[in-house]
C-alpha cells in the first residue's frame, strides 16, 4: 500500500467519525485509497482511530474538532478541512446522529429539540457549506447517514424519524440542485445496527446488522454515486411494505 500524500489521493471528510458506523466506513474509505479527515467532538478518541487507520492502511488521516450544534463554526470547519488536506475534499460524509429515549422526547421539549437540531439542522448546516464548495468546483460527493425511521413516523421513535425525514427531503433537494454540477448526493438509510446508539434496546435479532457489514454496503453505494442506499438492501422492501400500510390499519399497529 502506498504512503501517498493527501494531494495524490481522493479525500473524504467524515463528520461524526467516532460513531461505530463511521469508524467502519473510515476503514472502507482508507482501504479504497482515500485520504481522510475524521471530525467529531471527542478528538482524543478520533486520534486513536486515526492512528489505527494510518498503521493499517498507510493513508493520511487528520483529526479535526466538530460539533454539529455549533452552527456558527461550520463555515470555518470546511476551511479547516481544506487547509488540512491542502485542497477542498472530494467527498463529505455526515455520520453523526442522536436517538433520544422516546418518552423523554415526548415529555421534555429540550430533548425533542436537540434531536431535531442534531439530526437535521446540524447536518443541513455543515452539508450546505460543503455543497457550496463542491458546486463551485463542479465535482464531489456528499452523503449523510439517515435512517429507515425517516420513511414513516412510528410511535417508538417519531421525533428521531421526523428529523431523519427532514434530512431525507433536504438531501433530495440538494441532489436535484447539484446533479448538473457533477456532484452526487447519497442518502444512506440503515435499519437496525448493532452500535452504541441501540445498546440496551430490544431489537429483532435477525434484522440487526453489524457496523462493518453496514459500512461496506454504505461506502460501496456512496462511491457508486447511488441516490439512496438501504442498509442492508432488504430494508428497501420492508419499508416499501411499511409505507404502504393503510393509515386505518397502521394506527392500530405497535411499531
Ligand atoms: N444504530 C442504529 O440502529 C442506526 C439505525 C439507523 C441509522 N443510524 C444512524 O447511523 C449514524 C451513526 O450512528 P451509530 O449507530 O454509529 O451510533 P453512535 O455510535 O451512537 O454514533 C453517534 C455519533 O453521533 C455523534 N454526535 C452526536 N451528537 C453530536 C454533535 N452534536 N456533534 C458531533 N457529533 C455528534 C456522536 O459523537 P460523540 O462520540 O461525541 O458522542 C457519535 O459519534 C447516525 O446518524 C444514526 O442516526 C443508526
Amino acid at each position: 500500500m502506498s504512503n501517498a500524500s493527501p494531494g495524490s489521493l481522493e479525500s473524504v471528510v467524515i463528520v461524526g467519525a467516532s460513531s461505530s458506523l463511521a469508524r467502519a466506513m473510515a476503514a472502507c474509505f482508507a482501504a479504497g485509497d482515500h485520504a481522510l479527515v475524521l471530525a467529531g467532538r471527542d478528538t482524543a478518541e478520533l486520534e486513536v482511530i486515526a492512528q489505527d487507520l494510518r498503521v493499517r492502511y498507510a493513508r493520511p488521516c487528520r483529526v479535526l474538532h466538530f460539533d454539529a450544534l455549533d452552527y456558527g463554526s461550520h463555515p470555518g470547519f470546511v476551511a479547516e478541512c481544506t487547509a488540512a488536506l491542502g485542497a477542498p475534499p472530494d467527498g463529505a460524509v455526515v455520520c453523526f446522529g442522536m436517538l433520544p429515549v422516546q418518552e423523554e422526547a415526548q415529555e421534555d421539549f429540550t430533548v425533542a429539540g436537540r434531536c431535531l437540531d442534531t439530526n437535521y439542522t446540524g447536518a443541513m448546516s455543515v452539508l450546505e457549506r460543503f455543497a457550496g464548495v463542491f458546486e463551485a468546483r463542479g465535482s464531489g460527493f456528499i452523503a449523510a447517514v439517515s435512517s429507515v425511521a425517516g420513511d414513516r413516523g412510528r410511535k417508538s421513535n417519531y421525533h428521531y424519524g421526523a428529523a431523519k425525514a427532514a434530512l431525507n427531503a433536504f438531501l433530495g433537494g440538494l441532489q436535484n440542485r447539484l446533479h448538473a454540477r457533477g456532484v452526487s448526493v447519497t442518502t444512506v438509510k440503515p435499519g437496525f445496527l448493532d452500535t452504541k446508539m441501540t445498546w440496551g434496546l430490544v431489537l429483532p435479532a435477525l434484522l440487526v446488522t453489524d457496523p462493518e457489514r453496514a459500512a461496506a454496503i454504505a461506502v460501496r453505494g456512496i462511491l457508486k454515486r447511488r441516490s439512496i442506499v438501504y442498509v442492508p438492501g432488504y430494508w428497501r422492501l420492508i419499508m416499501l411494505v411499511i409505507r404502504h400500510i393503510p393509515g386505518v390499519i397502521f394506527k392500530r399497529l405497535s411499531l
